[in-house]
């Protein structure tokens, strides 16, 4: 089975989609599957690399891909869909595996070329790709479905512009500080604030705008972090719930993803019935948007009250060996390897 693993993209996460790749290469059952690896460059450029996983965790396969490959994903008349190299050798794609986070590779946009191209596709399709990565639409969402979130309230840029003191009244009066402020549209904490009075607020908000026409506004509740991942098409599985310790004040996406000193705590230290109602609400999540394939879901448990809230669903979790999707299928029975077979097995069945 040909498999395309296609890794980087124009996202902000491209180094974690890079660690990713190079974790999924170095680990996927080489006997049944040959993969070959496309990057795309923060440029938006697509280039066929064959060599060393290193290059590619390090960013050098850039410099050594060869760039007299092609990649055929639209159907035309006179060319295949697949891969043709300079020698004229033709590979057919059975599969694509888009290891790409954020905009651009998770948010529905690569999901409608592979729709075009006819090629399956590991992970969710295009509507939940958009859902997921939308944070606003995805809130909305999940309040249809009862699931229960943190306060929240949204800006938009035109709105704010036009009368930024009225739209700060409307924030606090219907959440208190502090507040978390995020663009709608963008993964890994990049452009989110945390404001504690009016003046960080405003900061917080002009900020998030340059990444967005839209801005959440999340009351910031004291609380601990846990993560499921969901597996699965119709029939769904949802993992064990695992914690988060963060290294820093709040989460942010160096801490997140970059260093490796957020300790995760698998399974998380909760009762069996809060593990339970945990996972059910996860898998309620998955199949509010529509997803497929997998998605890891994050939950604040707040401290005083034990209560729990749904934060996000991420359609394209980080994916490295040691990262929490794969993590929390380890602890429940599936080995990474296994999971990418069966990743890979969602997409073509
Ligand atoms: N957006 C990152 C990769 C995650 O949620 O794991
Ligand atoms: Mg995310």
């Amino acid at each position: 089975i040909n498999v395309a693993l296609i890794f980087g993209g124009k996202s902000g996460e491209h180094e974690v989609s890079l660690a990713s790749a190079s974790s999924i290469y170095q680990f996927i059952d080489k006997q049944k599957y040959n993969v070959f690896t496309i990057g795309i460059t923060k440029e938006g450029n697509w280039l066929y690399y064959e060599g060393d996983v290193e290059n590619i965790k390090n960013g050098d396969w850039e410099k050594l891909s060869n760039r007299n490959v092609n990649i055929n994903l639209i159907p035309t008349a006179n060319k295949n869909i697949g891969i043709e190299f300079e020698d004229n050798r033709f590979e057919k794609i059975d599969v694509l595996f888009p290891v790409l986070h954020g905009p651009f590779g998770e948010d529905g946009s690569i999901q409608g070329l592979f729709e075009i191209s006819n090629i399956p596709y590991v992970g969710c399709g295009v509507l939940s790709s958009s859902v997921g990565m939308d944070k606003l639409i995805c809130k909305k969402v999940f309040e249809q479905e009862g699931l229960p979130q943190v306060k929240y309230t949204y800006t938009t840029k035109w709105d704010f512009n036009k009368n930024k003191d009225k739209v700060l009244d409307e924030i606090e009066q219907k959440i208190s500080y502090p507040i978390f402020i995020k663009p709608a549209n963008l993964g890994s904490s990049v452009g989110i604030s945390k404001a504690k009075n009016r003046e960080e607020l405003e900061n917080g908000i002009n900020e998030a705008l340059k990444y967005d026409k839209r801005v959440i506004l999340e009351e910031g509740i004291n609380a601990r972090e846990v993560e499921v991942s969901v597996l699965g098409n119709e029939e769904v599985c949802a993992s064990v719930a695992g914690e988060i310790i963060p290294s820093k004040e709040f989460y942010d996406y160096e801490a997140k993803y970059l260093n490796e000193s957020s300790k995760l705590i698998i399974p998380a230290k909760i009762d069996d019935e809060m593990m339970n109602k945990i996972k059910n609400m996860a898998i309620k999540a998955f199949k509010s948007i529509d997803a497929s394939g997998l998605s890891r879901v994050d939950f604040f448990i707040e401290k005083d009250t034990n209560k729990i809230y749904v934060n996000e669903i991420n359609t394209m979790p980080g994916f490295t060996n040691i990262s929490m999707y794969p993590k929390l299928w380890e602890a429940t029975g599936i080995s990474y390897t296994h999971l990418i077979d069966k990743l890979i097995n969602l997409a073509i069945k």
